[in-house]
């Protein structure tokens, strides 16, 4: 599949993640980071910059760092990982005492956590763990519009008809539920939210929107909004990476051929817009002046990409190969910290188009280069 050029780069990249991951792994153990400031990890799991229910312990990114440990264990069998992921999946249950600051991001939570911890040990508390977030998803889904609720209300916001792409990532929780338990409700609701997602956000040239609203009470798409992207209409890239890999989990699923050709219309969208430089924008319709760039986004693309590969036939799935070395060779060579002066690997996510600043490492980034890295090698685990 690789040449050998690629082969020893590849390699080159592994033992770098190793190496970084065995040090930022003691340092961090305690913590549940999100960023980094001044090169130093931060930790939601104390600080909570906002204020807000939905920030501190129940941001939705403070499942990826036990992800990363979970995936680190699996590489290299080494115990403290495992101990390490164990003590931040512990912490996430004040958010289920804490219940309003949850949301649709469950899934982002618990599934790199519990659903990571059930997989590799059985252990049964994080079943229960698991499970119990599964509900609290399945609770959200709107019948009449057939889509999961996103957000809570914001401020005066009324978001009660809202859904967003990147649910497409916490669904999986569901899967795993109805896999589990045996109990096909689970499943149901994943399907029709991935059904609902396929006809109100994947626009016919496999871009997508990030937010739709849909009439709560009797489910009309009512209209579209830019969300963290550009403008209504635009083409938030990381939204359009939620897609790419999101809908190639639902098929990996259900073995619904839909939701694969789904994947590939977006995942052809993407590839055809990867700039030469091989750096991704915030949003593909942004205008070229401020630069604003966004390497979570490759590094999800590149995970949903080599998905992609696996599922097709043996004379389309270079192209995804190719497209994924290219967004993962610049993440190495050009946007990653290897050093000890920052606790991240990737240096330059964005949040958003509009967001306060740009440029800064982001935990999810670090999550899915690794992902994809090991996923490359053929040893990944697989945790969606
Ligand atoms: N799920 C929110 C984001 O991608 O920023």
């Amino acid at each position: 599949m690789l040449e050998t050029n690629e082969k020893i780069w590849l390699n080159g990249v592994i033992e770098k993640i190793a190496t970084k991951m065995d040090w930022v792994s003691e340092k961090s153990r305690n913590k549940i980071p999100y960023t980094t400031i001044n090169g130093t990890h931060d930790d939601r799991s104390i600080d909570n910059p906002s204020g807000n229910k939905t920030d501190g312990i129940n941001w939705w990114t403070n499942g990826f760092w036990g992800g990363m440990m979970w995936l680190m264990y699996h590489e290299t069998g080494n115990e403290k990982y495992k101990e390490i992921a164990n003590i931040s999946e512990a912490g996430l249950d004040q958010c289920f005492q804490d219940y309003y600051g949850l949301h649709h991001d469950v899934g982002f939570m618990w599934l790199p956590t519990s659903v990571a911890n059930y997989k590799v040990t059985k252990n049964a508390e994080s079943r229960k763990r698991a499970l119990h977030a599964a509900n609290l998803l399945a609770g959200r889904f709107n019948l009449a519009g057939g889509f999961i609720r996103a957000w809570n209300d914001v401020g005066d916001k009324d978001t009660r008809g809202w859904a967003i792409i990147d649910c497409m990532f916490n669904i999986p929780l569901l899967y795993w539920a109805s896999e589990e338990t045996g109990d096909p409700r689970f499943k149901q609701i994943a399907m029709k939210h991935a059904d609902t997602s396929m006809s109100a956000f994947v626009r016919p040239d496999g871009s997508v929107n990030h937010i739709v609203e849909f009439d709560p009470f009797n489910g009309g798409v009512v209209k579209t909004y830019g969300g963290q992207g550009y403008e209504e209409g635009s083409s938030w890239t990381r939204g359009q990476t939620w897609a790419l890999y999101g809908f190639m989990m639902s098929y990996i699923h259900t073995g619904k051929e839909e939701y694969l050709n789904t994947a590939k219309r977006v995942a052809h969208y993407f590839m055809a817009n990867i700039p030469d430089s091989g750096v991704i924008p915030v949003d593909f319709r942004q205008p070229r002046e401020p630069r604003r760039e966004d390497d979570t986004a490759a590094a999800i693309a590149a995970c949903g990409l080599l998905e992609i590969a696996k599922a097709v036939g043996p004379y389309e799935k270079d192209s995804y190969i190719k497209a994924a070395l290219k967004l993962l060779k610049t993440l190495d060579e050009s946007r990653s910290d290897w050093s000890r002066d920052n606790d991240c690997i990737l240096q330059n996510g964005s949040g958003a188009y509009y967001a306060k600043s740009h440029h800064h490492p982001i935990i999810y980034g670090d999550y899915y280069f690794m992902e994809a890295i090991f996923k490359l090698k053929g040893n990944d685990l697989y945790l969606w």
